[in-house]
């Protein structure tokens, strides 16, 4: 698995709370940004100073522009020659010639570079995500996960191909041509310095109020995002319960507090414009008034042509000078998303390979939970000192009142939840020991919600065992009799999450895949509970050959259903109760007697 160079590290500084008024980046800020910098740009670096060196070069021209315009007025004013004239003007258009070039080469190579590292950035994503435990994707919204990994890298991305490098363009333009200015007329420069501090101010303001409306509309966008997929993919019951108004509304709460969130960034980012523009008013009147006197007043030696260039140049100065303070606006917006982002990576996947773990067990051999305890959450305590023997090569059922722990159970088993204490082990081996890869190789799952893509039939049932031959997989399909479904509808694909197939045909391909996976342990979680009785029959025919001398668990709500087990565990609320064969279960006419009794009476009554 390809992870950052740079991993985050869990110790990183927590999210500062962000109304503080104290400075424009939070310590995590910074270090958000020295982690970006590290883990997908530093690469760059050689790239970075060819960036730098054609920005010298746009803002050097602006320098060298103003230096010929002095001249030009002199020799306009003074007694130059029309050759002179004519020199200048071929100057200063090729230097502008070379400005456009480097206008065009430096957004080429930055955007790449934006483009590569965004596009690494997701790669580091992906396969983050990938590792992360099944836990993380039950207590995280998706709306939340599709909007980190597609729309706030993406404008990170944009932001740091196109507005950090014009930033950079317009920082190094105000520098250079300030330093131009400073070196001509010091006195005046200084004068125009007064209204830094204002707009110092005013960019504080805007940053803190940015960050913390920003990151309400981010929260806001996930919920809404999430929203849709909820509703869209629940659409079946949103339609039959009449709700489909109150899912409109619902959206459109959403929709109604993104736009003002978003009305009230950039609203606030909106103040800086005016508040450069209220700056460069006041500097305009100190340079005029101040640079007038300066040119009436025998003490200075400064004449018309230097006050217009100077004035010309503070023009120069403001317009990047906007820009820049516009950019650091965005740039609060942009730390939120880079924050956010951060954080996917901050999420830790607990269930990893150990570092000795080994890849080969005996897969044959007895599945034991000794004193397993678990539970989902901490109030809700379900296994509290578990001890089952599933006995390898034999049959096992596990029977019990819904919710009792049953499917825990069979997830526990492939480490798809880590148990809080106790121990499973497969023959002596603790299944923490085992590569995740084999432990998970070895079982074959027909789950209680069966997960369906949109794809064909065919591809579905090849999802479990991409390397399995045509033959193979028409077995397993004409075993779990779903082969004339797949004859009838081709390469169709069956809708998002296999909509447009019935429950008993969603359940027929989950059986093929078992028949196709053909793993050393079967699980079978209610497999067959969707299938008409005359199905059932024909499908367990086929069953019984494949769990021949594999070790079997079923899970099932009718007992008549698995009452042949080698060993029936009966589960009620987290707690094993009895076990036994079927006949000494009846026997003990404790729990199991009485739901099978009543069960049988059941169906004898219809
Ligand atoms: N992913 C989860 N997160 C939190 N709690 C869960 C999760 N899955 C199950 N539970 C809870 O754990 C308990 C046991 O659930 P489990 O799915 O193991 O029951 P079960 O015996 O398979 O029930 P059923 O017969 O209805 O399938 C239930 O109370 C359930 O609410
Ligand atoms: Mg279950």
């Amino acid at each position: 698995m390809t992870q950052p160079t740079d991993q985050p590290d869990a110790n990183h500084p927590a999210p500062a709370a962000p109304t503080g008024r104290a400075s424009l980046y939070s310590a995590r800020d910074r270090d958000n940004m020295r982690w970006f910098w590290r883990t997908y740009l530093r690469k760059k670096s050689p790239w970075l100073i060819v960036v730098l060196g054609m920005i010298a070069i746009q803002g050097l021209v602006y320098q060298q522009f103003l230096s010929m315009t002095e001249n030009g007025l002199r020799v306009i004013f003074d007694s130059g020659t029309l050759r002179e004239l004519a020199l200048i003007c071929t100057v200063v258009f090729f230097l502008f010639a070379v400005r456009g070039l480097m206008s065009y080469l430096v957004p080429r190579v930055t955007i790449w570079i934006s483009n590569e590292a965004i596009f690494q950035m997701r790669r580091d994503l992906i396969s983050h995500l990938m590792a992360l435990d099944l836990a993380y994707f039950e207590r995280t919204k998706s709306g939340e996960i599709i909007q980190r990994m597609v729309t706030q890298t993406q404008l990170l991305g944009v932001f740091v191909g196109q507005a950090t490098a014009n930033a950079l363009r317009d920082g190094i333009t105000v520098i250079i041509v300030s330093g131009y200015l400073i070196y001509k007329n010091p006195i005046l420069f200084g004068s125009a310095v007064v209204v830094l501090p204002f707009v110092i101010w005013v960019m504080n303001f805007v940053s803190n109020r940015v960050k913390t409306t920003q990151g309400q509309a981010e929260t806001a966008l996930a919920d809404y995002m999430n929203g849709i997929e909820e509703t869209v993919n629940g659409m079946r019951t949103v339609k039959i319960s009449n709700q489909e108004e109150v899912e409109a509304a619902r959206l459109m709460t959403g929709t109604r507090s993104i736009r003002d969130l978003m009305n009230r960034v950039q609203f606030t980012q909106a103040l800086v414009m005016p508040s450069i523009d209220l700056s460069s008013a006041v500097v305009f009147v100190l340079v005029i008034g101040g640079g007038g006197w300066m040119v009436l007043s025998p003490s200075f030696d400064v004449d018309g042509a230097g006050i217009i260039t100077f004035l010309l140049g503070m023009v120069m100065v403001f317009d990047p000078a906007r820009l820049l303070a516009l950019f650091f606006g965005t740039l609060q917006s942009h730390l939120v998303l880079l924050d956010r982002i951060r954080g996917l990576f901050d999420e830790r996947a607990n269930i990893t390979d150990a570092p000795d773990a080994v890849a080969d067990f005996d897969t044959a051999a007895d599945i034991t939970l000794k004193d397993v305890q678990f539970s989902y959450s901490a109030d809700q305590p379900l296994f509290d000192g578990l001890n089952m023997t599933f006995q390898g090569g034999k049959v096992s059922a596990i029977v019990g009142s819904t919710g009792s722990g049953k499917t825990t159970i069979l997830s526990l088993l492939s480490r798809l939840y880590d148990v809080k204490g106790g121990q499973i082990t497969i023959g002596d081996q603790p299944i923490e020991q085992l590569k995740l890869r084999s432990l998970r190789g070895a079982f074959s799952v027909v789950a209680q919600d069966i997960v369906i893509f949109n794809n064909s039939i065919w591809e579905n049932i090849r999802y479990v065992n991409p390397e399995a031959s045509d033959e193979q997989i028409w077995q397993a399909a004409e075993d779990a009799e779903i082969a004339d479904l797949i004859r009838r509808r081709g390469n169709a694909p069956v809708g998002p999450k296999g909509a447009q197939l019935s429950g008993g045909q969603k359940q027929r391909i989950a059986i093929a895949r078992a028949f196709l996976r053909d793993a050393p342990i079967l699980l079978l979680d209610e497999a067959t509970s969707a299938l008409d009785q005359a199905t059932e029959e024909r499908i367990k025919t086929a069953l019984a050959r494949l769990t021949k001398g594999k070790t079997t668990i079923v899970v099932a709500h009718r007992l008549s259903s698995i009452s042949d087990a080698d060993r029936i565990f009966v589960l009620e609320s987290g707690q094993l109760v009895e076990q036994g064969c079927h006949s000494e279960l009846l026997a003990n006419n404790r729990l199991y007697a009485q739901l099978y009794t009543a069960q049988k009476q059941g169906y004898d009554g219809r």
